[in-house]
């Protein structure tokens, strides 16, 4: 009887990476099985219903056409090795707190644990392919872990960074900008890299996959999130130098932006960037450099991070400033604590930074966000009793002093903004951590409005 799937594909971590990825090749690949393993059974049981464990737009869709029909979820993780021909890797490597390269260097241990898991499992040849973002030459180490056991089974290890947005994953994994494929130049290697080739060639256009060697493929990563992160910082540096000079951001960034050679994406001052990645990908780019004695590079790169940190500690002084000096006691509002719009995540989200500087300041924090809640809750968790959390905005916002937006959601501009002022303290102030709301309006309602990189709106 021939086999029921041309290909047996794993996929260790079902995360934000992990989960949107596998749901994609299961959805354009019917001919494939794809299984998710991971060792956070809730996870896994998650996966199987319709509260998927992350928000992503269009995920569930996508989930609910391939699962059950070829794309399963399992925490039998050894079963699941051994079947599988084409194993992804996808679990987390944060940076490390603890011990030698501590808050800098990544923290390998689950990346580790999974190649022991794929050794100890695995009783033919396979493929693995290393999808979390590693520092460059990880996947020597990888080899060297797999190959010299005196097993007789090979591994062929593959990069293949991940480049998908967290909000927009689903459409960015439709249609990637490019697909990366590292590779050994040997024969096993190409070969390797051509079964790869093959899965993404069933639904991206040939000249968008990319091959390359596997050092490149690790360090594109790394430097595709610096130069990202590193945009962000320009603009905010750009941003403060507005705030000072009376001129405006937003013509500024469309000025810029309109010349080809610098684009027009990536250039909207905010409170800073977050998410689980820029900050940690900087971090290991720097430790790398460290690691090679080039002082210069890692301080040019440490630079972007000290930015960040420098504009979302500006916006707190900010609304200190503006607000005679003291918000003790005064009740503020966080609108939004995801650290973008569209997901839920929260990791190393502005908010996360903002609320505690203002707990701090013996503030009030009231966090409302459409996703993310939960992760708020998670991340404050040592001061719930201090802070309030509150799904509906109009509810947050009663009786606040102040508004801060720290998540472009649309449907902070689409509220009854005269109905938020009206259920507000008077003078009624509103940060916009995202110039994302209509600031002559809210004037004109009769908000101070404190804008970033924009001449601010003051009542008095
Ligand atoms: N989140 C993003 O937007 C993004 C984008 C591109 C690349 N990446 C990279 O992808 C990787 C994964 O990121 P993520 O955001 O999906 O992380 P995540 O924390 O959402 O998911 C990782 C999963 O791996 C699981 N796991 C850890 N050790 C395991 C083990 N030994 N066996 C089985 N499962 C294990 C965890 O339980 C978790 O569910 C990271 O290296 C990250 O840098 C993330």
């Amino acid at each position: 009887m021939p086999p029921l799937f041309e290909k047996r594909i794993l996929c260790i971590g079902a995360g934000y990476v992990g989960g949107p990825t596998m749901a994609m090749i299961a959805s354009r690949c019917p001919q494939y099985q794809v299984t998710l393993v991971d060792i956070n059974h809730e996870k896994i049981a998650a996966w199987q219903t319709d509260e998927l464990p992350i928000y992503e737009p269009g995920l569930l869709r996508l989930v609910q056409e391939a699962r059950g029909r070829n794309l399963f979820f399992s925490t039998d993780i050894p079963a699941c090795i051994r079947e599988a021909d084409i194993i992804f890797v996808s679990v987390n490597t944060p940076t490390k707190t603890f011990g030698e390269g501590a808050g800098k260097a990544a923290d390998l241990q689950y990346w580790e644990k999974t190649a022991r898991s794929i050794l100890q499992a695995s009783q033919h040849d396979k493929i693995i392919v290393e999808k979390s973002t590693l520092p460059v030459r990880t996947a020597k180490a990888m080899e060297r872990i797999l190959n010299q056991s005196g097993k007789k089974v090979r591994f062929e290890v593959l990069s293949n960074p991940e480049f998908l947005a967290e909000g927009t994953a689903v459409r960015d994994l439709e249609n990637p900008d490019r697909v990366l494929i590292g590779s050994r130049e040997t024969d096993s290697g190409l070969c390797a890299r051509q079964q790869l080739v093959d899965i993404y060639a069933n639904w991206v256009p040939r000249e968008k996959i990319l091959t390359s060697n596997v050092w490149s493929a690790e360090l594109s990563k790394l430097a595709a999130n610096a130069f990202l992160a590193q945009r962000i910082s320009s603009i905010n540096s750009i941003s403060v130098l507005c705030e000072q000079t009376h001129a405006d951001i937003v013509e500024v960034s469309r000025a810029i932006g309109m010349d080809r050679r610098i684009g027009s994406r990536f250039l909207d001052a905010s409170v800073g960037f977050g998410g689980s990645c820029f900050k940690k990908d900087i971090l290991n780019l720097v430790y790398i450099c460290e690691h090679y004695g080039l002082s210069e590079i890692a301080r040019y790169w440490q630079s972007v991070l000290l930015i960040n940190e420098y504009q979302q500690n500006r916006f707190v002084k900010t609304m200190l400033h503006e607000m005679f000096n003291t918000v003790a006691g005064k009740r503020i509002t966080l609108f939004g604590f995801a650290f973008k719009k569209d997901t839920g995540d929260t990791r190393e989200s502005p908010g996360i930074w903002i609320a505690r500087k203002l707990l701090a300041e013996r503030a009030q924090v009231v966090v409302t966000d459409p996703q993310a809640l939960d992760n708020a809750r998670q991340e404050l968790k040592d001061a719930l009793d201090a802070v309030e959390f509150e799904p509906d905005p109009y509810r947050a916002a009663r009786g606040a002093h102040a508004v801060a937006v720290i998540t472009e959601w649309d449907l902070y501009r689409d509220l009854a903004w005269e109905r938020v002022y009206d259920s507000m303290e008077k003078p009624a102030f509103v940060f916009d951590g995202r110039n994302i709301l209509p600031h002559p309006r809210l004037y004109d309602i009769g908000f101070s409005v404190f804008p970033i990189g924009r001449p601010a709106l003051r009542q008095f």
